[in-house]
């Protein structure tokens, strides 16, 4: 037998006026209990004479942060959302949403339902549906244009973006702005001045004009983001239905859109994606509780684009860097850079105007490693070369203080070999960034053998606060990434000689939803990366174009040649040299299809991404999605290699592989990937 579920929701008397309120931790999500209480709260208050109005706010960090995802899939349990909408915008006694925190998809949507909002300065409202693959499915598309009209409606509704309560109020969508730390009773006092107002405002009431102009900027000007996804069409259609159809017709349409997505691919893997996000937080066998040690100051060594984009990380979260480099030019050089990419993003009016002078302030450039004594964190962005990494661990073993971590933002190398040239390895791990370093937002986090828990544990919480997702990582070649990169490459180069274009090859994969294929990727990298540099020693294609200055978009020629704006097209130069590699060693050319590609660029990146995790060197299965979603652009509505191989079917994985000669991954093979 179930234990019966404890009633979240409470009511309060002041007066006249009924205080419902959720304490539902840690999101205030509408789940069946909230939504039974929400259902009893409403009842009380509009069948209780004594009651004018009701005022509905939230305990804890939140108001309502959605719908509760994981009920998605699942039986229904108790009444609906819709049915307590419903509620909500029939009562007979206005209510007034108390807003704090983040009033999110579910939680704006009964807000909106409600006939009044106010909220604290510091609550954000909005509807990030879309970002999960759906659409707000309990009215949110018919009530929000009907507050905020088309423009601002489709904004917040097809990209998901949330308003600040400031923004709120000027378009409409809360009333009044209340004092921080007085909601409750602002709210009261605001109810009781409503109370009497006849006829009580409904939004479905409302009427909202077509405005078909707002609709076409909106498309044109987004139309790339949403490339490839199917939810902010369907977003847009709702918006479009709210100015075209009556009311309870809007509804109807909404909620076929919704189930629509709800029952897709997309939705299944951005929801995924959401829970993966979360969990790859939690490192398997440390305790969350554990004693984190205190970062304030961090050392970066080198101010190339790695050590700048690193550094920039932590000055944009207020914590003080020390960025050492060996030549004043080049420091000063990198510290410009710096500088420059500031000055751009308070120009774009991306940050506030004051914020560069206020990061740049925090920055200390030295040309002396042994500033860094005083760094509770030292990170080395220095070129990849084994024996340039482990004099410089070596000498920062001398110069760091006792506690200090010490990390390697290396991309390849062996972190445990670093670490063993100090004395503290347990302190070593690696912090492996992605390009460009403050954009990007993976950051993998490679536990070195002898890695303290703690040194782990506080890595992993300082990417929170510099806003990364950290995954941890073991200790192998590439990491989790780039090891699967690897055989993706490999495949695609011999696809190249049996007969494919890089064309081809890079259409396949930007079809599929990347951000660009492998040999895009080389020109953008540098095709001379990694390169011998010996121009008469020609074993490969890639040899040959470096050989030939080819070196990628930074040439204007790589495997395609490029335009002054570093527009793409194909080159006759690399069709001859794929043709005299593949003549000069007698293959013979075939028609290759565009599934064959998939199979053989992309599955081999899943069984990489088996055998790592049989390796034990990511810990779970979603972790390896959230890797390649965020540090390589895998399209985030095919929820990353590992959940794509499972929706694909691991059969047909396991087929298509073994077709083409890979040796399979055991778990892949017996579908038990964790
Ligand atoms: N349902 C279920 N669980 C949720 C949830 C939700 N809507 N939102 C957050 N959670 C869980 C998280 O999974 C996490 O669980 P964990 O501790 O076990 O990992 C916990 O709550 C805390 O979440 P965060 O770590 O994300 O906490 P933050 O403080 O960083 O962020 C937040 C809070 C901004 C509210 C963020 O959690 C968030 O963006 N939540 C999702 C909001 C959302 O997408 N709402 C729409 C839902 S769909 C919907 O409403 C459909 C409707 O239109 C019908």
């Amino acid at each position: 037998m179930t234990s019966p579920v404890q009633n979240p929701v409470r009511t309060e008397r002041h007066g006249d006026v009924l205080v419902i309120i959720s304490d539902s931790p840690p999101v205030n999500a509408l789940g069946a209990a909230v939504r039974g209480g929400l259902e009893a709260g409403v009842k009380e208050g509009v069948a209780d004479a004594s009651i004018t109005a009701m005022v509905l706010r939230c305990d804890g960090r939140t108001f309502f942060a959605g719908a509760d995802i994981t009920e998605f899939g699942k039986p229904m349990q108790g009444i609906g959302l819709h049915e307590v909408i419903d509620m909500i915008d029939a009562s007979s006694k206005p209510i007034v949403a108390a807003i704090h925190g983040t009033a999110l998809g579910g939680g704006c949507e009964v807000a909106l339902a409600c006939q009044y909002r106010v909220a604290v300065p510091s609550a954000k409202v909005g509807l990030p549906e879309v970002k999960l693959g759906l659409l707000p499915g309990a009215g949110g598309t018919q009530r929000l244009p009907r507050v905020v009209g088309v423009k601002a409606a489709l904004e917040m509704i097809a990209l998901g973006d949330p308003v600040s309560a400031k923004k709120a109020a000027e378009i409409g969508l809360v009333d009044k702005v209340v004092g921080e730390d007085s909601l409750e009773a602002d709210a009261i006092a605001f109810a009781r001045e409503i109370a009497d107002k006849r006829p009580i405002p409904r939004v479905r009431d409302r009427e909202v004009a077509p405005d078909p102009e707002a609709v076409e900027a909106f498309r044109q000007a987004n139309g790339r983001k949403m490339r490839g996804f199917d939810a902010p069409a369907a977003c847009v259609a709702c918006v479009v239905a709210a100015t075209e159809k009556p009311f309870d017709e809007g509804l109807q349409f909404e909620r076929e859109q919704f189930m629509k997505l709800m029952t897709g691919t997309q939705s299944a893997a951005q929801r995924h994606i959401f829970f993966a996000e979360r969990q790859a937080a939690k490192i398997d066998g440390i305790a969350s509780d554990i004693t984190l040690r205190p970062i304030n100051r961090v050392g970066v060594i080198g101010a190339g684009t790695m050590g700048g984009g690193i550094s920039m990380n932590f000055l944009s979260a207020g914590i003080a860097v020390t960025i050492v480099e060996m030549q004043k030019e080049a420091l000063d050089r990198g510290t410009g850079v710096m500088r420059k990419n500031y000055e751009a993003s308070a120009a774009k009016g991306r940050i506030k105007p004051d914020a560069p002078e206020q990061a740049m302030g925090l920055l200390k450039p030295t040309l002396n490693l042994e500033d860094l004594a005083d760094c509770d964190l030292i990170i080395e962005a220095v070129y990849e070369n084994m024996e340039v990494k482990k004099e410089i661990f070596g000498k920062l073993d001398k110069i760091a203080k006792p506690g200090a971590i010490l990390a390697s933002n290396t991309s390849y190398l062996d972190i445990d070999e670093i670490a063993a040239s100090t004395s503290r390895p347990e302190d070593v791990l690696g912090m492996h960034f992605f390009s460009p370093a403050n954009v990007m937002k993976l950051l993998e986090i490679v536990r070195g053998a002898k890695t303290a828990d703690d040194v782990l544990a506080t890595a992993m919480a300082l990417a929170k606060k510099i806003r990364k997702v950290a995954v941890v990582a073991g200790v192998t070649h590439g990491f989790i990434g780039n090891r699967m990169l690897m055989p993706r490459q490999v495949e695609a180069n011999k696809l190249l000689m049996e007969g494919a274009t890089p064309e081809q090859i890079d259409r396949v994969h930007t079809e599929f939803g990347m951000p660009m294929g492998p040999f895009q990727m080389s020109d953008l990298a540098g095709v001379d990366i990694g390169w011998h540099r010996d121009p008469n020693r020609i074993e490969s294609i890639r040899d040959a174009l470096a050989a030939e200055g080819r070196w990628g978009q930074k040439k204007q020629a790589g495997y395609y040649d490029y335009d002054e704006k570093r527009n793409p097209t194909p080159s006759p130069r690399v069709a001859e040299i794929i043709e005299d590699f593949r003549s000069r060693s007698n293959m013979p050319k075939r028609e290759i299809t565009d599934q064959e590609i998939v199979e053989r660029t992309l599955y081999p990146m899943v069984n990489e991404g088996a055998l790592i995790l049989e390796e034990g060197k990511a810990q779970r299965g979603s972790d390896v999605d959230v890797v390649w979603i965020y540090g390589y652009g895998w399209p985030v509505y095919r929820g990353g290699p590992m959940f794509w191989a499972q929706s694909e079917g691991y059969d047909k994985v396991v087929a298509g592989l073994e077709k083409h000669g890979f040796k399979v991954a055991d778990t892949l093979k017996a579908g038990t990937i964790k």
